[in-house]
């Protein structure tokens, strides 16, 4: 059951920051209410997710070892406990989570994952190289995957996955497509469902659905 009381939310993010403004959207419009964005952290200055975050007021803190050089993880945990933030969202977040972060915030980080984990996951699956294995693969179903983080890449406990139909002239660029749409639509009801506590993960497994 919710509260009224808001639950603080720090994003992290490199790129165009689609997954953070769909998440945004959602707690302008109500449905995601009782989420404060309090940060925008990223390794990019000049990357789309700040531009959004600036539009919606929401702080930006830049942290990359041209800032902070040596420094980088211990100002990462510094930011965060500076923004009070209870849980962290990374959304298209390109570099590895420092282990004072996982530490701090243990069983608190999500991550989104642009196919069916445990496949199509790991090192160097990133971006338009996760759709081009796809289709080289030739499976007829991908999506979304939405998952704690934990120090291994794209190997924390499942949370949520969304199942995206293919066809054989599907390109990478159009699985992308597909797959991006699917994401928008899956992330905030995770989200939802782990602040909420309908959604629960216990000595590394996860209890509860997430309504989708
Ligand atoms: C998404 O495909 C997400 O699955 C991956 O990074 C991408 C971020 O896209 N982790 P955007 O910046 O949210 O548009």
């Amino acid at each position: 059951m919710m509260t009224n009381k808001s639950v603080k939310v720090a994003f992290l993010a490199s790129g165009g920051g689609s997954n953070f403004q769909a998440i945004l959207d959602k707690i302008n419009s109500g449905e995601l209410a009782h989420i404060e964005p309090v940060l925008l952290l990223t390794n990019n200055s000049k990357c789309g997710a700040v531009a959004k975050a600036q539009a919606a007021q929401v702080p930006v803190v830049h942290i990359s070892g041209l800032t902070h050089g040596a420094n980088q993880d211990a100002a990462m945990v510094a930011a965060l406990q500076n923004a009070q933030a209870e849980w962290i969202v990374l959304a298209g977040f390109m570099k590895k989570i420092p282990a004072g972060v996982l530490q701090h915030w243990e069983n608190r980080i999500l991550n989104i994952h642009p196919a069916l984990l445990p496949a199509f996951g790991g090192a160097g699956m990133w971006g338009h190289h996760v759709h081009e294995a796809v289709v080289a693969a030739g499976v007829r179903v991908s999506g979304p995957t939405v998952h704690f983080v934990n120090e291994v890449y794209d190997a924390g406990a499942i949370i949520a996955q969304k199942a995206v139909a293919l066809t054989a002239a599907d390109t990478p660029e159009i699985v992308g497509q597909k797959v991006l749409a699917a994401e928008h639509d899956l992330y905030w009801r995770a989200l939802r469902a782990v602040v909420s506590g309908a959604v629960q993960i216990r000595q590394g497994k996860v209890y509860g659905d997430v309504q989708t």
